[in-house]
């Protein structure tokens, strides 16, 4: 049996983050993680991330290649009706400003900088199981390498992503799971082109919604709204940039560029909180207990989030017994868990077309929608906040 203090369930950006925030307190972590380091290294996922995020993977000495490499951003367009509208989100925001830079490439530098430090990341474990997590001692089993072992831990860390067995492994009756499926999935590629556009596009359009980003001056990547049960071997290259042009067509005649792609697939699209996101000893965090749809560009940010309200109540306990900020880690996570929720699913809804929508009133109150954000500056203000990243202040109450 061998021992630890914090024993964390996965090497996403939450369980690598957690990792990195704890070393460099002094306590000590075992990150087990279930695929090689190869498969999460270039699992292409996130790619908008938030002031707050880039700061604090600045302060933890990962972001020198991410500030390289990484672009900044101060706004987004939004097209509908055949015309872009510009969100200047740094103007409205007091400075803020967003950074597009792969997730995998956050994933690389952090685990990169945890083997560096030489504490334990094991990769490629199997049959992992929490054990004691009610009581006082909780015990991670699990297989590496061929040979089974035990990890004792003060506290574990369930950051295994919402496919993980952390969750699950709660007994029954202990979590709300609040959800909220779409009719929608999307369609995404990567592709080996100059973008063509300098910000993020996301298109309002009849045949549906379209979504331009990018990785760096010479890859694009790009979104469509597609049906969930949609096979991605019926849409070879060819048709899926001829949707895209399709949908960001303007008034005026705009043209994407195309080129190879380097990888594609379809995600599906759902909203889930489950609470409360701690039991005895387990802590979740990121997508193992939230999922947002990725319109919103919240969920890689929120697990950072969860992460740093973890390390912080930790640090507190192990330095002074206090363990008072690990008792309200739940509540204090879910304020930005439930605004990112609700900004994700009305991004979603004001964008994507409608399954159902005979007579055609979902359309309208979308564009009505749309014009009022791009014409009200409180309305704009509003959507600039919540995507470049809101921090929640105390809320004012009546004297
Ligand atoms: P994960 O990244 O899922 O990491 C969990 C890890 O645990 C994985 O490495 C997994 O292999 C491992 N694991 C699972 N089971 C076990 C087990 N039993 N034992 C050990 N290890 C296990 N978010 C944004 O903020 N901005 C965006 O622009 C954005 N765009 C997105 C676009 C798409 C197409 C998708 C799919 C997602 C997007 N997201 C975005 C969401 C973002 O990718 C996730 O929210 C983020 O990966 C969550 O990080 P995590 O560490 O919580 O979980
Ligand atoms: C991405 O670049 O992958 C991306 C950008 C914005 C989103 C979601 C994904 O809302």
């Amino acid at each position: 049996m061998s021992r630890t203090q914090v024993g964390i369930v996965g090497a996403g950006p939450a369980g690598l983050t957690l990792g990195q925030l704890l070393h460099r307190e002094g306590i000590e972590t075992i990150i087990l993680e279930d695929r090689s380091r190869h498969y999460v290294e270039h699992r292409v996922r996130a790619g908008v991330l938030e002031q707050g995020t880039v700061d604090l993977l600045t302060e933890l000495g990962v972001g020198e290649r991410m500030r390289r490499e990484g672009m900044v951003h101060h706004g987004i367009e939004l097209r509908f009706g055949g015309r872009g509208h510009r969100i200047p989100l740094s103007d409205l925001t007091g400075g803020r400003a967003i950074t597009l830079y792969g997730q995998q490439e956050v994933v690389k530098d952090l685990i990169a900088a945890r083997l560096e430090s030489g504490a334990p990341l094991l990769f490629e474990v199997d049959d992992v199981g929490l054990h004691g997590v009610e009581d006082d001692h909780p015990v991670i089993r699990y297989r590496h390498d061929g040979a089974e072992d035990e990890l004792a831990c003060d506290v574990i860390a369930g950051c295994d992503g919402y496919h993980g067995i952390c969750r699950p492994s709660l007994p029954d009756g202990v979590l709300t799971v609040y959800e909220r499926e779409y009719p929608h999935a999307w369609l995404g590629i990567l592709a080996d082109v100059a973008p063509s556009t300098e910000e993020l596009i996301y298109c309002h359009s009849d045949r549906g919604f379209a979504l331009h980003s990018m990785r760096s001056p010479e890859v694009s990547r790009l979104y469509l709204q597609v049906d969930p049960d949609e096979d991605i071997a019926d849409w070879p290259d060819e048709r899926i940039w001829e949707e895209l042009q399709r949908r960001f067509d303007t008034e005026d005649g705009w043209t994407l560029r195309s080129g190879p792609t380097l990888e594609k697939g379809i995600t599906p699209m759902r909203s889930v909180v489950a609470e409360p996101m701690q039991h005895g000893r387990l802590y979740l965090a990121g997508d193992a207990v939230h999922i947002v749809p990725p319109t919103g560009a919240k969920g890689l940010n929120l697990a950072v989030s969860d992460v740093r309200y973890l390390a912080a109540a930790l640090v507190e306990w192990y330095r002074s017994g206090d363990d008072s900020g690990l008792q309200a880690y739940t509540a204090t996570c879910l304020r930005r868990v439930w605004r990112a929720q609700h900004f994700s699913q009305w991004m979603t809804s004001m964008l994507h077309r409608p399954q159902h929508d005979p007579g055609g009133y979902e359309r309208r109150l979308q564009l009505a929608q749309l014009e009022y954000v791009c014409s009200s500056g409180a309305a704009a203000a509003s959507l600039a906040e919540n995507y470049v990243g809101w921090e929640p202040s105390p809320i004012p109450s009546r004297a």
